[in-house]
């Protein structure tokens, strides 16, 4: 099968199988067997130096694994490289282009590097800067830019020789809110476009609202792997009650437990939190009857779902940042 062929026909935009990379006898990334398919926006969630960069730059062609292996569109990253590279774009972890080159002039640049053709690069540089809205900067010095800024150049430069998997590495941290959210944008809107999308972030939120699969990453391994909603249901139940009375006792946490259906309840002080698998319906009605008959009154009441953070905590023991 000639290679061109071999890359399209795989379903799979990256498949790893036990891949592992050693840094003299310490372990950054460790047997991390996992498959993104063709189209996805895929996740990668860990706590510093779980082990996202070092699985990137392995995939990247950067670094070689120590052992295992892997195939990014389709080719082998040990015997393909060079198809690898000529079918992936990197947004890096920090900003990489040339300060003192305005925008069009770092996207010109790399088209040469490229060997691109001249009309080609002409119309990609175009587009792309449109894309990233930066099209009425693209005659300003590229060192003049807010963070925002500079990282749609990255990923205009990324999409430059328009790779079918674009991989950003932590691509909005230190980024203000406003240029975070329009990052997010463009990246949904490239992945709409059919672009496989890998994309790691410190955070949750965010990875919860753009990422269709995500992987947790601890100390090299595979934590867990799935879409936001599985990975929540990981934590055994879909719903937290939070009520709290103005006076409270274990027969009524008891009776409270049974009415709601709680797998656990955790009592402080005047206020209960039950966990739920399954909301049931006029569960607020049931919990203000359930008042009456006591004779009690309720205070605040709050039904909250599992988040994505809750779950990362659970599996890692730690925060995303201490
Ligand atoms: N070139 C290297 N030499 C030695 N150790 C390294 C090297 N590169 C990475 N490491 C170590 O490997 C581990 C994983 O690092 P990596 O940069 O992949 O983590 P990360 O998940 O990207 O973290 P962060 O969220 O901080 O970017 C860390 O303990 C790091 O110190
Ligand atoms: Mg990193």
């Amino acid at each position: 099968m000639a290679a061109n062929e071999q890359g399209a026909r795989s379903q799979y935009s990256i498949e790893c199988n036990r891949l592992t990379r050693k840094f003299g006898s310490f372990t950054a990334v460790d047997n991390l067997s996992l498959r993104v398919r063709k189209g996805e926006l895929f996740g990668f969630l860990g706590p510093n130096g779980a082990g996202k960069t070092t699985t990137i730059n392995m995939l990247t062609t950067l670094i070689h694994p120590t052992s295992g292996s892997a195939k990014v569109a389709g080719f082998d990253l040990a015997t393909d490289a060079a198809m690898v590279r000529s079918r992936i774009g990197v947004v890096p972890q920090s900003f990489s282009l040339f300060e003192e080159l305005t925008p069009i002039e770092n996207l010109w640049y790399l088209g040469e590097l490229y060997e691109m053709k001249k009309e080609l690069v002409a119309q990609r540089t175009e587009e792309l800067l449109k894309i990233v809205t930066l099209y009425d900067k693209k005659d300003v010095q590229s060192g003049t830019f807010s963070g925002g800024m500079k990282q749609r150049l990255s990923v205009a430069a990324g999409l430059m020789h328009q790779p079918e998997i674009l991989f950003m590495d932590e691509p909005t941290t230190g980024l203000d809110p406003q240029s975070r959210i329009a990052l997010c944008e463009l990246t949904q809107r490239l992945n709409q476009t059919g672009i496989t999308v890998i994309y790691t972030t410190h955070d949750m939120d965010e990875a919860d609202k753009i990422c269709q699969r995500i992987a947790i990453m601890d100390h090299g391994k595979l934590a867990a792997l799935g879409t936001s909603a599985e990975l929540k249901s990981l934590q055994g139940h879909s719903h937290k009650i939070r009520v709290e009375f103005d006076r409270l006792n274990e027969q009524m946490v008891d009776e409270l437990k049974k009415l709601v259906g709680a797998v656990s309840a955790t009592v402080d002080g005047k206020s209960v939190e039950l966990r739920v698998k399954r909301l049931k319906p006029n569960m607020v009605r049931a919990l203000s009857e359930f008042a009456d008959r006591k004779s009690v009154s309720v205070g605040d009441l709050k039904i909250s779902e599992p988040t994505l953070e809750e779950v990362f905590i659970g599996l890692t023991k730690k925060e995303l940042r201490d």
